[in-house]
């Protein structure tokens, strides 16, 4: 199993948000995340979302009303943002979770998707300390956790981990959930598996070779009780 230094993971999607000439590297919303939009009341309200992306996410929060703050350790709205009127408002900060200090029960609606696999075991808990710290009571949450992840590259077929990573089973994750999320009710919990060939974009400036990777997201939307 090859061990790869997940420093390069910046330059990685540097690499694939500056290549993106539309500025939706993810498309699609997911049908987890369609379902959270649809238990949360329409705004006027304050979302924030940790490790934002291209702002798929933030894109539909604000067409619910919402007022937008994304955080993501590369300048990944660089695209979006020029091209999709629905960001034109964000306050977008680049910065990596781990040392960013959200406001503290400063929003309405907290998002952290695709991104919390990330984090060793550790790191979660100092990152989910301050994302339940963030939600206003009675605001919402929608978290993920990728899980019994695998990932390999696709000229060799040699598997590999980040140097940085939890490695959770869906029975960890769905257990870090529980633990993490005394305060809030959850309301979802879903299931799906996925399987994905990267780069996405067909940027020549990658620091690493094409890879697949597969694993079951388990998500969770929350209420935090007042
Ligand atoms: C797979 S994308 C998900 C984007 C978005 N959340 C979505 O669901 O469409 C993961 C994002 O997390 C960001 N990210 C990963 N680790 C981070 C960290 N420590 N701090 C800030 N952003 C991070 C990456 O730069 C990338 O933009």
């Amino acid at each position: 199993m090859k061990i790869v230094d997940s420093s390069v993971l910046k330059e990685w999607y540097d690499s694939e948000y500056s290549a993106c000439n539309n500025g939706a590297l993810f498309g699609e919303l997911r049908e987890e995340f369609k379902q959270f939009l649809s238990t949360l009341p329409d705004g006027p309200g304050d979302a924030l979302e940790l490790g934002c992306g291209d702002g798929r996410n933030l894109t539909a929060l604000a067409r619910k009303g919402y007022s937008l703050s994304g955080v993501d350790m590369v300048d990944s709205t660089v695209q979006s943002r020029q091209l999709n009127p629905w960001l034109k408002d964000l306050n977008f900060q680049q910065a990596d979770i781990l040392t960013y200090e959200p406001l503290r029960e400063g929003y309405d609606v907290l998002v952290c998707s695709e991104v919390l696999h990330f984090f060793n075991k550790d790191e979660l808990q100092t990152v989910m300390a301050k994302i339940i710290g963030a939600v206003k009571p009675g605001g919402y949450i929608f978290l993920d956790l990728l899980s019994d992840l695998s990932r390999y590259f696709q000229a060799s077929g040699e598997p590999f981990i980040w140097d940085k990573e939890a490695g959770l089973s869906v029975l960890d994750s769905e257990g870090l959930f529980d633990a993490w999320l005394g305060d809030f009710d959850i309301y979802a919990s879903r299931h799906f598996f996925d399987k994905q060939s990267w780069p996405l974009s067909d940027s020549a400036n990658l620091p690493i070779a094409p890879y697949t990777w597969q694993g079951t997201y388990v998500s969770v939307c929350a209420r935090k009780r007042k």
